[in-house]
């Protein structure tokens, strides 16, 4: 069972892009509902809560965990790592990363929340990974973008708020849709970008990756272990809110404990 981790339901457009590369296995979908949104929440809250929901998927046997939420693997991603040496943890920044060097992009901007630019992650990555890369990325906040969508916000109030939150990008060969929810709106940005601007979307790009790694990595493959016992399952969905059923799905609310339970 693979794990997918995010504050709220748009890291289902993850699951998608997964479950495309890998039809096979089974995945076990937690969403934050009760702490959503994490775009605002502190670096420590987002640790710490993070954290525990990780541990919370790991004790449900999930051996490998994909944070898609980029608010909470920003802050979780590296230490989490080395505290279960044997089971992974995944985020959608590293492929996202990987991919402006994949391509070339050398004037890239990253549209994220809040707390996700004021990590500075995709600076701190592409540093460590590629030093002698000289790029420009430019963050741009939309966390309000974020809030919109989630109220189900009409175009044209979204495409306001995406120019002013985009303007003076005239000179970005790319746009990395860093936050679960921008897929959502790919084609709104495409409006108020030059169309030549590539965007990137690291959800699908880290699907992509998965299915490299799981090659590389059999032991993490958890549907090539599959026993009697643990034969292919449907995904199971658990929401740490106050929720039976969203969208048509069948949910199952967990009570997931944290040290710190603020923003
Ligand atoms: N999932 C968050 C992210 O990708 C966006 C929504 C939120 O703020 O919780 O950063």
């Amino acid at each position: 069972m693979i794990g997918v981790f995010d504050s709220g339901m748009w890291g289902l457009i993850s699951l998608e892009y997964l479950q495309a590369e890998l039809p096979q296995q089974s995945f076990l979908y937690l969403w934050d509902t009760k702490y959503l949104p994490y775009g605002n929440k502190s670096p420590e809250f987002l640790q710490e809560r993070t954290f525990a929901c990780l541990e919370w998927m790991f004790g449900q046997w999930c051996k490998l965990v994909i944070l898609a939420c980029n608010s909470a693997s920003a802050y979780a991603i590296r230490s989490r790592q080395e505290t279960y040496p044997d089971r992974k943890v995944l985020s959608v920044t590293v492929p996202g990363v990987e991919a402006i060097v994949e391509w070339d992009y050398h004037q890239a901007v990253l549209l994220a929340t809040q707390a996700t630019v004021e990590s500075d992650i995709y600076h701190k990555v592409l540093r460590r990974a590629y030093p002698s890369y000289t790029s420009q990325l430019q963050c741009r906040v939309g966390t309000d973008l974020v809030q919109m969508i989630e109220q189900w916000a009409d175009e044209q109030q979204i495409l306001q708020q995406l120019a002013i939150v985009m303007q003076w990008c005239d000179d970005a060969d790319c746009v990395i849709l860093w936050c679960t929810h921008y897929p959502l709106i790919a084609t709104l940005i495409q409006q108020v970008i030059w169309p030549d601007v590539h965007i990137i979307n690291p959800a699908r790009e880290s699907a992509h990756k998965l299915w490299y790694y799981l090659k590389k990595h059999p032991e993490m493959d958890v549907h090539n272990q599959i026993s009697w016992k643990s034969k292919r399952r449907e995904n199971q969905y658990f929401v740490t809110g106050d929720m039976t059923e969203y969208a048509g799905i069948q949910v199952t609310q967990v009570i997931i404990e944290s040290p710190i339970s603020g923003s």
